[in-house]
């Protein structure tokens, strides 16, 4: 009897054991609802503050997918001309209050010039995933247009109004939508074929040249058949001029230091195509940026400044360009973007694809 209630906490030690390794490393227990032992281990896994993804696409309250602590896989940071920056990611921008009101802002940016928020013909999703989802303003905004499906945002940083909303602040989630934590350039904490429609826009300045084909993998991997994955990615601004020109020279420099290669946003199409997706389509869409292309070119503008401005300190610390160099070259960069004679544009690829059913 002793014997049997030793063995019985010594089993309950491990199963405590592996699942605050689970939570520790991973933050994010993925489960599939008819697992063995579900019950224990998502108590488990619970208790020890990993988040918990129930799988085979159940409906579960977003409540039970957001852990209260999100930080915890969150990069350590730290900055760099003024500004914070994350730490041990190839990701190039800032992770500041500056950099999110920037995000939103080119967000609403996007929306307006593509007339929408997605293109792929996504027909009644249970489950949609975006990475790297930044604000988690795109999750955010589809989470009512489909209120039946579950809307996860995955970034490597949990967004301020998800960490707000865990502290009881005044912003409130859309009831189908959550936050989970995670690390792209790893495996997703998801189970295959979990999501009808998977979206990622805009890590064309975190993703090394050589990830790129095992993050679109993973992409598809968590797409189920039938499902959709699209992608919209930007490559260097065009036509801008020489102050212009210049600039897109000092971040290439920087970028390469990473082994990150911004004509990488050009080619996620044709990944799609090489893993298997079918009906695939690539689109090239010109954004305006400056006084040529009316509203959208000089908010676009603004956006797009602003950016620059972002990444002026790390190109600075790596003797790229000077303070003063720097200031010089982009007010002549703001001038041309004023001039409706300079018909600069930022190059996006829309592209999206289905996975064979
Ligand atoms: C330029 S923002 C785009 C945000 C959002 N997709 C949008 O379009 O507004 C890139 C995002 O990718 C995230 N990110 C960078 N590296 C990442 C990684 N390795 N894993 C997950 N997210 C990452 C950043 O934290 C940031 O939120």
């Amino acid at each position: 009897m002793r014997q049997g209630f030793g063995l019985g906490l010594v089993a309950l030690g491990i199963l405590l054991g592996v699942a605050s390794l689970l939570a520790y490393t991973v933050g994010t227990v993925a489960l599939r609802q008819d697992a063995p032992y579900f019950g224990v281990v998502a108590v488990l896994a619970l208790a020890s503050g990993a988040t918990l993804w129930v799988i085979n696409r159940q409906q579960v309250k977003s409540s039970q997918l957001s852990s209260g602590e999100n930080g915890r896989i969150a990069a350590m940071t730290r900055t760099v001309g003024g500004r914070t920056h994350a730490r041990g990611i190839p990701y190039v921008l800032p992770r500041d209050l500056e950099e999110m009101n920037r995000l939103d802002f080119q967000h609403y940016v996007l929306r307006q010039a593509f007339k929408g928020n997605f293109v792929a013909p996504v027909e009644n999703p249970a489950a949609i995933l975006d990475v790297g989802t930044g604000t988690g303003r795109w999750a955010r905004e589809v989470a009512p247009l489909f209120p039946k499906a579950n809307v996860i945002g995955l970034d490597i940083n949990p967004p301020p109004v998800d960490q707000k909303a865990e502290a009881g602040g005044e912003e409130q989630r859309p009831p189908n939508y959550a936050f989970v934590p995670g690390n792209v350039l790893d495996k997703l904490p998801f189970a295959d074929a979990t999501f009808d429609f998977v979206h990622m826009r805009l890590l064309v300045l975190a993703l090394p040249h050589d990830r790129w084909p095992f993050v679109v993998n993973e992409l598809i991997r968590v797409t189920r058949p039938g499902g959709w994955v699209e992608s919209v990615e930007v490559v260097e601004d065009q036509q801008g001029g020489p102050a212009v020109d210049r600039i897109m020279g000092w971040v290439a420099a920087m970028l390469q230091r990473r082994n990150i290669d911004i004509a990488d946003g050009s080619r996620v199409g044709g990944l799609m195509q090489a893993q298997g997706l079918v009906n695939v389509s690539i689109r090239r869409v010109d954004v305006p940026i400056g006084a040529h292309g009316g509203r959208v070119g000089r908010l676009m503008a603004a956006d797009i400044l602003n950016g620059m401005q972002a990444l002026r300190g790390p190109m600075e610390a790596l003797g790229l360009t000077t303070s003063a160099e720097f200031d010089r070259v982009y007010a002549e960069a703001q001038r041309a973007m004023e001039s409706p004679r300079v018909r600069c544009v930022a190059p996006f690829y829309i592209a999206y694809g289905q996975r064979p059913g």
